[in-house]
């Protein structure tokens, strides 16, 4: 016989599990951080380590990483001439920022491929009021591409000018840091986890 009271605990025991399965997807699934290695930076929502979390929907779309073979942690973006893969350093979850750098130790090769490739969901970090001039020269005394900011010249840069070719021109606020840190910052604005990562909670529907 089915009474009022059947029906209320079905109904409440569907919302239960719906609210719960709810919170567990935007948590990510496991509910715990992963790292790639001991020095990694640690993994967890909105981000997904691919390996450990199978779930597409265990992270925010685009936001997928692996380990490589030598527990470094990666992020890959598609391009044109084929996946760029990029080391991912540190993540500073509450800032929403993303500091990668290239594997193969030729980042500005990288951050050109970049600036022609989709790189949603996330952006370059810009810095407000900077806008560089860059150049980018391809030089035969190295195979990786060399960026030259408009203020310096080339004698500046240490590389012999008659050996180097310009190839294009760009205007960046973020390119500098490529040029002096052989790192690159990129942000996110969704999910924006930001404040309740500076309360020290897990990002939820609430958030
Ligand atoms: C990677 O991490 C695994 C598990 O922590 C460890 O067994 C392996 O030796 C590490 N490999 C390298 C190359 O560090
Ligand atoms: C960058 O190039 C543009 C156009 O060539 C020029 O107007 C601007 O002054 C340059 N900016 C810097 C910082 O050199
Ligand atoms: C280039 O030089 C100008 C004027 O000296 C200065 O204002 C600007 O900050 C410099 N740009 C870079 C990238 O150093
Ligand atoms: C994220 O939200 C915080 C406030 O909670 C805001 O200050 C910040 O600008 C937002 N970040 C982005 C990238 O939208």
């Amino acid at each position: 016989m089915v009474t009022c009271s059947n029906i209320l605990v079905v109904t409440i025991l569907i919302l239960v599990s719906n609210f719960n399965i709810g919170i567990w997807l935007v948590n990510g699934c496991s509910g715990r951080d992963f790292r790639c290695g001991p020095d990694g930076p640690r993994i967890r929502f909105p981000f997904r380590l691919k390996d450990k979390e199978t779930e597409q929907s265990c992270g925010y779309n685009g936001f997928d990483l692996t380990c490589s073979d030598t527990n470094k942690t990666q992020i890959e973006f598609p391009s044109p001439s084929g996946a760029i893969i990029l080391q991912v350093m540190k993540i500073i979850y509450p800032d929403n920022l993303l500091y990668v750098t290239d594997p193969e130790n030729c980042l500005p090769s990288q951050f050109v491929k970049l600036l022609r490739s989709p790189i949603s969901p996330f952006q370059f970090s810009e810095s407000p009021g900077f806008r560089y001039n860059f150049t980018i020269l391809h030089c035969s005394s190295s195979l990786c591409p060399v960026i030259v900011d408009s203020n310096r010249t080339l004698f500046d840069s240490g590389l012999d000018p008659i050996l180097c070719t310009k190839t294009s021109d760009f205007t960046s606020s973020t390119a500098y840091t490529v040029l002096d840190n052989n790192y690159l910052v990129l942000t996110w604005s969704k999910p924006n986890c930001s404040k309740c990562e500076k309360e020290g909670k897990m990002c939820d529907l609430n958030c």
